[in-house]
């Protein structure tokens, strides 16, 4: 079989994702598995337009019937696909039951859409001379409310058979981020759109559909979602619009402490704090936007790592996925639900309006963050831009979308309103404690289990750079191999030269970053085994960081990892303790330097996931 080093794929310049395809394999379990059977991908000096040219000659519905014979052939040199490495939109026709892992048991809806073998390529309208403007919730007048309303009631009233109903909408949720599609021409390797890339793409594309949708229904081709505004203070608690117990948008599943005026903490990690006050949470908050928007420099830190056709799925998280994104799944959910339905898993996060609500502020963050300039932009990798989805659009169409479409929201016809951004000047300040790591934060091994706080010494690759060398490589944390179940809620957070939480909370620089992981469900590719651990790995920016702690002249650091797992579902309440582990802290990586160091350790990194898999099982 060919093989095939995609570091020599062509990239465009300023690409800020390494290719790291192999860099994915020292996780644990099935994910061998996933590794060893990867299919290898052709390089071309122009692989889009190869693309395009092998799927141009075939009608769609040609290719999909033909790739559901080709997924099982050993013959990988007939895959019409072998050409491209971008995420292919899935296959409707495949789609298989998410699972409740714990058990086996298939949950009770069918996260399936409606199989429609007429797929049409999206064709963006040319944006209006006048964009439509997503009001933030807290602000919205008596019309828009009434207007939104109604929309959703329609919405409501659609038949079950309706690709465009709510409950059908809630599941288009469910099916691409539970294991219900496959990538498509592979049988072992889930496709799986949080945990990477694109986090944010398949959410834009989701709500836009969503909201023509809502539009067609009260036939308002202006209508828009609103955006819930936690990252201002007064929109930092459920959106009063949510909570009229009469109205279509209401939604009973929600955490019973968590209603307004309570604010909402978005380092939230299963407990409500009794003895924070209001305005320290406020300005904790802030500090901790600064921290996940304005201070992230590299889109892969952003917007999540690259994600590839044939890579086992979740490599990595972006920050904002993190936090607030994922915080706000978990604090909003019923913890009283069996599986912390309906906001807190992602099968049914859907079924809550406040979800889409959520996501227009997510969306917004994403603007904002592009728009704050320097290094932040989106990759030009075009296995970002040409990944693609599937969305039945208001006519009850099925469209083929991708990624690049949709870079640019004004030409998806649509902006924010305009409100004020405090958190662009509240950056987390230093405490600078006197801190000396205890002897035994050096002889930490790793694989291990996080059942206790973990203090580790981690060696510079280079340190005392200049400015100039910093703006272009962005030193990295790495935390590889966190292996969890997929069915909890999972926050650790990562300190710097610091072990004290308290004195260190989010409000201040040592705090680098937080891992945050949101229980679905998920089966293992068509097989739907069950599939009941996620590897991933965690990459924190800390460039500016220890130079504001003043630790850019030391050959190492101490990170302290400080986490709690809690059980956000009566279903789990009475398990074991959960534990998670990770399995290799790294050292600290640039960008560039990144790529070399990978070609160099690859093999053991290898190697020593192989044994840590045989440990844990
Ligand atoms: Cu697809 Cu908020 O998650």
């Amino acid at each position: 079989m060919a093989s095939m080093i995609l570091s020599s794929y062509p990239r465009p310049k300023g690409n800020t994702f390494p290719h790291r395809k192999k860099l994915q394999s020292p996780v644990v379990g099935n994910r061998r598995y996933l590794l060893s059977s990867r299919k290898q991908v052709s390089c071309k000096a122009n692989s889009y337009e190869n693309e395009e040219r092998s799927l141009g000659r075939l009608e769609r519905r040609d290719v999909l019937i033909g790739l559901g014979g080709l997924a099982g052939s050993a013959s990988l040199s007939a895959d019409p696909l072998a050409l491209a490495a971008p995420i292919q939109a899935p296959d409707f026709s495949k789609c298989g039951p998410a699972k409740l892992l714990s058990t086996g048991e298939v949950i009770s809806s069918n996260c399936c859409p409606p199989v429609d073998l007429t797929i049409l390529d999206y064709k963006l309208r040319p944006a209006p001379n006048k964009l439509r403007v997503r009001p933030a919730a807290h602000l919205v007048t008596d019309e828009y409310l009434a207007k939104y309303k109604k929309a959703v009631s329609l919405m409501k009233a659609l038949p079950d058979d309706d690709p465009r109903s709510f409950s059908r909408q809630a599941n288009v949720h469910c099916a691409y981020c539970n294991g219900a599609f496959d990538q498509v021409g592979y049988t072992d390797l889930v496709l799986q759109v949080h945990f990477c890339w694109l986090f944010f793409p398949f959410h834009r594309w989701y709500l836009y559909f969503y909201e023509r949708i809502l539009g067609k229904l009260i036939d308002d081709p202006t209508f828009t979602l609103p955006f819930w505004n936690y990252d201002s203070p007064p929109g930092m608690q459920i959106p009063a619009i949510f909570t009229d117990t009469s109205s279509s948008i209401y939604n009973s599943l929600r955490n019973p402490n968590h209603q307004p005026p309570t604010v909402m903490d978005l380092n939230w990690s299963g407990t409500d704090s009794t003895t924070t006050s209001n305005d320290d949470l406020i300005a904790a908050n802030l500090k901790t936007m600064y921290r996940q928007v304005a201070a992230v420099k590299k889109a892969n830190l952003f917007l999540g790592e690259a994600y590839r056709a044939g890579d086992a799925s979740s490599p990595g998280q972006g920050t904002v996925e993190a936090v607030p994104h994922n915080i706000i799944h978990a604090w909003t959910g019923e913890p009283n639900q069996p599986n912390g339905e309906d906001m807190g898993n992602f099968y049914s996060a859907g079924r809550d309006s406040i979800f889409y609500c959520h996501h227009a502020n997510i969306d917004r963050l994403w603007t904002i963050w592009t728009g704050l300039g320097g290094t932040r932009k989106n990759p030009t990798d075009t296995d970002w831009l040409d990944a693609a989805f599937l969305f039945y659009d208001e006519n009850k169409q099925l469209v083929r979308v991708k990624v690049r479409d949709c870079v640019d929201e004004k030409k998806l016809g649509y902006t924010y309103q305009e409100v004020p951004i405090p958190w662009l000047k509240t950056p987390p300040v230093p405490r600078k404690p006197k801190f000396t790591p205890p002897a035994s934060a050096s002889s930490v091994t790793f694989p291990r289990v996080l059942d206790s706080v973990v203090q580790v010494v981690v060696t510079r690759s280079k340190k005392s750079r200049t400015k100039k060398q910093k703006e272009d490589e962005e030193e990295v944390l790495v935390v590889d191999g966190i292996k969890l179940e997929n069915d909890e809620f999972v926050k650790f957070d990562v300190l710097i030269n610091d072990d004290d939480p308290t004195a260190s909370g989010p409000d201040k620089t040592e705090f680098a970053g937080s891992f945050v992981h949101i229980p679905h469900m998920e089966s293992d590719g068509k097989k739907k085994k069950k599939k009941d651990s996620l590897g991933t790995i965690l990459r924190i920016g800390i460039s500016d960081l220890l130079d504001e702690v003043g630790a850019d002249d030391d050959d190492s650091v101490a990170v302290t990892h400080l986490f709690s797992i809690t059980h956000l579902s009566s279903r789990l309440k009475h398990r074991q303790p959960a534990r998670f582990s990770v399995l290799w802290v790294d050292r600290f990586f640039s960008d560039t330097v990144y790529i070399f160091r990978f070609k160099n350790v690859i093999s053991s990194w290898e190697n020593s996931s192989l044994q840590v898999s045989k440990h844990l099982l």
